[in-house]
């Protein structure tokens, strides 16, 4: 059964339709808006949000069809997007702040976003590690706001009087802000905002770090997973146990090639073999060759060091895994079979080239 029109654009239509949205409820929000545009404005806005109940309509229908695409997160989205903002025509909304409620409409713009759904599964796997440096946070705010309560209260009792009013300056200072509205007047004081700002950037500096490793590790994690699945569909590594093939699976470089394109030319030097996931390729040997899906080349400019025997064009779109040299010594020294498999291929397709 195909998706209704709407649900199968929806993802750009409703990041497009929330921009117009939330420009919109931007502009509503100047006091000095004619009331012509405040009209074209509003009823913008009662169109979007109609596009917004068709799309949580294909929503619901995809998850009836258990559709991969209509997950939990999406349905809390568009359902959001479509009740929020009738919290607007409750009796007690004035009729400026009646489209604020539409702001809910940026959630549309994290809709099936890839970055937003790494960036939470980095958020979630890294909690234990950022509540740690959270702590940290909260252990030198406290001792900031403390000593600079017991060293600046005679001196300013408007800003450090208490501790809870010393925290503001403490939050300030340790984020290295600065807003300028509390100084510390006195000496001691100023060396204790030098050593909280100081705290600050090695803590913000923890926590970056924290989400790049987090970051990186997960982009690794995904691109070996999707190299595992592509690598386990090429015959000549169906033979591999899993520790070669997980060696092999990080070495292979998935890259799309479209019809037409020349991938290796007679000639060159080559420093990559491929392998066809899908598609054809065409070698312009002496007698022409198609290799499809599971067949393998560019081997022996690997093999012999010399330059490329013939110009391999893609005859239809195809998808290819590419090792490079130096990982094929490698993957060869864990797998001599394989290794040797590529070698007696090298040597009976070389033999079969003409020489010039
Ligand atoms: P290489 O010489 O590195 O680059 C061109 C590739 O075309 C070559 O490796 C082989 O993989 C492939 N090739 C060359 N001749 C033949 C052939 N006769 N049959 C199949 N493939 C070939």
């Amino acid at each position: 059964m195909t998706a209704w029109p709407i649900s199968r654009a929806s993802a750009p239509i409703g990041v497009l339709l929330a921009a117009i949205g939330l420009a919109g409820v931007a502009a509503l929000s100047a006091p000095t808006i004619s009331s012509t545009i405040q009209l074209m404005i509003m009823s913008s806005l009662a169109l979007i949000w109609g596009l917004y109940v068709l799309q949580l309509a294909g929503t619901v229908r995809s998850r009836l069809h258990r559709r991969a695409e209509a997950d939990s997160a999406t349905l809390a989205v568009d359902l959001a997007a479509v009740v929020v903002p009738l919290a607007g025509l409750l009796p007690d909304i004035s009729e400026r702040d009646q489209s604020l409620f539409c702001a809910i409409w940026v959630l549309k713009l994290l809709r099936g976003s890839a970055a937003f759904r790494l960036m939470a599964r980095v958020l979630v796997n890294e909690t234990r590690n950022l509540l740690g440096v959270m702590a940290i946070f909260g252990i030198v705010l406290f001792c900031a706001a403390l000593a600079a309560h017991v060293l600046e209260r005679d001196a300013q009792p408007s800003t450090f009087d208490s501790i809870p009013k010393a925290m503001w300056w403490a939050v300030v200072t340790l984020t290295t802000t600065g807003y300028g509205d509390a100084i510390p007047q006195s000496f001691a004081g100023r060396v204790l905002a030098g050593l909280v700002m100081m705290c600050g950037i090695g803590v913000f500096a923890l926590w970056a770090g924290i989400l790049a490793t987090g970051f990186s590790e997960e982009i690794r994690r995904h691109d070996f997973m999707r190299n595992w699945q592509l690598v386990s569909g090429v015959p000549l590594f169906q033979r591999l146990g899993s520790a070669e093939l997980a060696e092999i699976v990080r070495a292979l470089r998935p890259r799309d090639v479209p019809a037409g394109a020349v991938i290796c030319r007679k000639g060159e030097p080559g420093d990559q073999m491929y392998f066809i996931l899908k598609g054809r390729v065409s070698v312009a040997a002496a007698t022409p060759v198609e290799l499809g899906p599971g067949a393998f080349f560019g081997e022996i400019a690997l093999v012999t060091g010399e330059t490329r025997s013939a110009t391999v064009t893609a005859s239809t779109a195809v998808a290819l895994l590419s090792l490079h040299a130096s990982d094929f010594q490698i993957v060869s020294g864990r797998s001599p079979e394989l290794a040797e498999t590529v070698r007696q291929t090298a040597l009976e397709r070389r033999s079969a080239v003409p020489k010039s």
